[in-house]
């Protein structure tokens, strides 16, 4: 019997990371764990360590199969100042990635973000967003305005592209994470009506239930397709009482239709991924507003 391949998960013990590293055991693979945070009851021991310290990236890294990219700072809210977070995200994107790299080992998936791709540093109570077309799809262009988070994961995603034309046959996937629902999510945001007004539709309302986002993580690293791939793998919002079509005239006027919106259910395409990975999602927010 052959050994299963081993796995090492950066930001294991955050939220995205422990829906991961379950799936991960899950399938039968190995996981070594690795984040800066100690949680009791992990599935799986986790290495302390700052991913901050290349030196300590090169220990972690070395001997694994492939590696799945979380720790990072998760958004532009974490009390520090933007360019403290645009200079620590980015060395540890550059030291996760130079030291697999360097190491040898072929495949690297990345959890970037939809604010590479969409401005929030202008929020308004209102229209016009900025969205180039619908539905959306991974092809979107990079636009994180002055966003440094959304910038960090700009120039992550073309670290890979730049790995990846060096070496076409190294398999370097960014993942293009929506706003993630956790079980304190859903309950927030479908306990009752909520007011119209409440609703962010920056994104388009794009998200994604984690254990669908772990699975997704799990299918890319089994699939390990050659080259670069970026993926934006989202449902928009059911909102019970407001048609999509009224809202997709409302809010986003300047939008080009690639398709007519009697024909969508959902303002993200995703049919690449379903193709590409036999991957899609199986939970979608239903919401009613009022
Ligand atoms: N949650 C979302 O809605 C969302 C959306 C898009 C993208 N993402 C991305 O997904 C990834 C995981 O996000 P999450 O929601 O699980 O956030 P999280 O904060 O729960 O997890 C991030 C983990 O990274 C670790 N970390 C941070 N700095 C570190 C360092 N210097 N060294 C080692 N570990 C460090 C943290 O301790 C934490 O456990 C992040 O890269 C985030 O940008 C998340």
């Amino acid at each position: 019997m052959s050994t299963p391949s081993t796995i090492l998960v950066t930001g294991a013990t955050g939220k995205l990371g422990t829906a991961v590293c379950r799936a991960l055991i899950a399938r039968g693979l190995n996981v070594r764990a690795t984040d800066l945070r100690y949680v009791p009851d992990f599935p799986t021991r986790v290495e302390l360590g700052d991913l901050r310290d290349e030196l300590f990236v090169y220990r972690v890294v070395e001997g694994c199969d492939a590696v799945v990219h979380l720790g990072n700072h998760p958004n532009a809210f974490v009390g520090i100042s933007p360019q403290r977070l645009l200079a620590e995200n980015t060395a540890m994107n550059a030291n996760v990635f130079q030291a697999t790299v360097d190491l040898g080992i072929r495949s690297i998936v990345f959890a970037s973000s939809v604010q590479a791709t969409i401005r929030r540093d202008r929020l308004t109570s209102g229209p016009p967003f900025e969205i180039p077309y619908l539905p959306l799809d991974g092809d979107l262009p990079p636009n994180p305005g002055l966003n440094t988070y959304g910038q960090s994961k700009e120039y992550a995603e073309r670290m890979l592209r730049l790995f990846v034309a060096a070496d076409p046959t190294l398999s370097a996937t960014a993942i293009r994470f929506p706003m993630l629902v956790t079980e304190w999510l859903h309950k927030r945001l479908t306990t009752g009506t909520m007011a119209l007004g409440f609703v962010d539709f920056t994104e388009c309302t794009a998200h994604l239930y984690m254990e669908d986002a772990g699975r997704l993580v799990v299918d890319v690293i089994e699939r390990r397709l050659a080259g670069y791939h970026q993926y934006f793998p989202a449902l928009t919002m059911q909102l019970k009482g407001y048609p999509l079509g009224t809202w997709v005239a409302e809010k986003y006027p300047s939008a080009v239709l690639r398709r007519p919106v009697e024909e969508l259910d959902s303002l993200v395409d995703i049919d690449a991924i379903t193709r590409e990975l036999g991957w899609r999602p199986t939970q979608r927010l239903v919401v009613q507003v009022g």
